[in-house]
């Protein structure tokens, strides 16, 4: 399967995507953060495909969707009473639970760990999806291990043609940065992956809570690795982004930056991620300058620290491992 070599189509047809899962292949599908890599995650071949597509290794679980909250109970063993609280209030939308699995799971869809991390995606077309098969869907994020993620068929496309047959086109993604990822110790719940909810809105729910991030020891999620969601191209991350480091000339330089351009460099070179300074609007755009800026020939990306508030600190997270080398 890794070696076959596929004419990638992009198009809003369910019914080649379902015949397509049908047969334990892969295909890319829309959600509401980031477009996935999805395939039957009950079975071991649809899933072992998903991880030689994406040359994922294969210690790093992936996350199962699902359209109803009745379906959790045949995936999971037991469902602690704050993990019902956040899924009442924040699905269908972008949260990850991690709960205890049962063996209708292959252990390879969650890397043979007790726990499965499962969400209900917001977007309607994997929703409706979702609803026409008799399983849920494994997917990551549909980008190469440790590449940026992908919020448009176009981003897809590029990082991904020939490796699976079919986009299913959803548009751009509404969210674009992943879903907050949240296990459970007893009833706390205990943040594994800063994401599109804000840990704010979590401790509305739930005000006790533990976020369990890179600074607290070692990463238990994947997606905590330091080095991840990475452009090709050198990025730093700043608070003052004006400063040109030594070496570098503005033409050779993009710069991403929160709610004002530099009058001082080239504006083709620089990415306002929202004029209205509007941290929602920056997520949304965020990987998509990273691939624009990406795709130049540029030898520097220079991104400017967002506001450390609300899903700022989700971007500054990202960043901070695009940054990583
Ligand atoms: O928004 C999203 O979550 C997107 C869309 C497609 O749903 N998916 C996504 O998947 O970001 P992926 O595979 O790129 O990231 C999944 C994250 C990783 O950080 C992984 O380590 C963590 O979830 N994860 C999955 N299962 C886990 C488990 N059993 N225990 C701990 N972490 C887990
Ligand atoms: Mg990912």
């Amino acid at each position: 399967m890794a070696t076959t070599s596929f004419d990638t189509r992009i198009g809003k047809d369910l019914e080649t995507a379902v015949n397509l899962l049908k047969q334990d292949l892969v295909v890319a599908i829309p959600t509401e953060t980031v477009y996935g890599l999805a395939g039957n995650a009950l079975s071991e071949e649809a899933v072992n495909n998903i991880f030689s597509i994406k040359n994922r290794p294969l210690h790093n679980p992936l996350i199962i969707h699902i359209a109803d909250l009745n379906r959790l109970p045949e995936l999971v063993e037991e469902i602690p009473q704050a993990a019902l609280l956040l899924l009442e209030k924040f699905s269908p939308g972008p949260l990850t639970v991690l709960l205890r699995k049962n063996n209708i799971v292959p252990n390879i869809t969650n890397s043979g760990l007790t726990h499965v991390a499962i969400r209900l995606p917001r977007h309607p077309m994997a929703l409706e999806l979702l609803s026409l098969l008799p399983f849920p869907l494994a997917a990551p994020s549909a980008n190469p291990f440790g590449y940026i993620s992908p919020t448009s068929p176009q981003h897809v496309m590029s990082q991904l043609q020939g490796k699976i047959p079919y986009i299913l086109d959803g548009g751009i993604c509404e969210r674009g940065i992943e879903s907050t990822v949240v296990g459970f110790e007893g009833d706390i719940p205990v943040i594994y992956r800063l994401g599109a909810i804000s840990i704010d809105d979590i401790r509305k729910v739930s005000p006790k809570m533990i976020i369990r991030d890179k600074d607290n020891v070692k990463p238990q999620s994947p997606g905590m690795l330091a080095h991840h969601y990475s452009p090709a191209t050198k990025l730093i991350l700043t608070d003052q982004p004006q400063i040109l480091p030594e070496g570098f000339l503005p033409e050779e330089t993009g710069w991403i930056l929160f709610d004002q351009a530099l009058p001082q460099y080239p504006s083709n070179n620089q990415i306002v991620l929202s004029a209205a300074g509007n941290l929602e609007e920056a997520a949304k755009n965020l990987y998509s300058a990273l691939h624009e800026l990406d795709a130049r020939a540029l030898r520097l990306i220079i991104a400017q620290r967002m506001p450390d508030i609300g899903l700022g600190k989700a971007i500054n997270d990202r960043l901070e491992r695009a940054a990583a080398k």
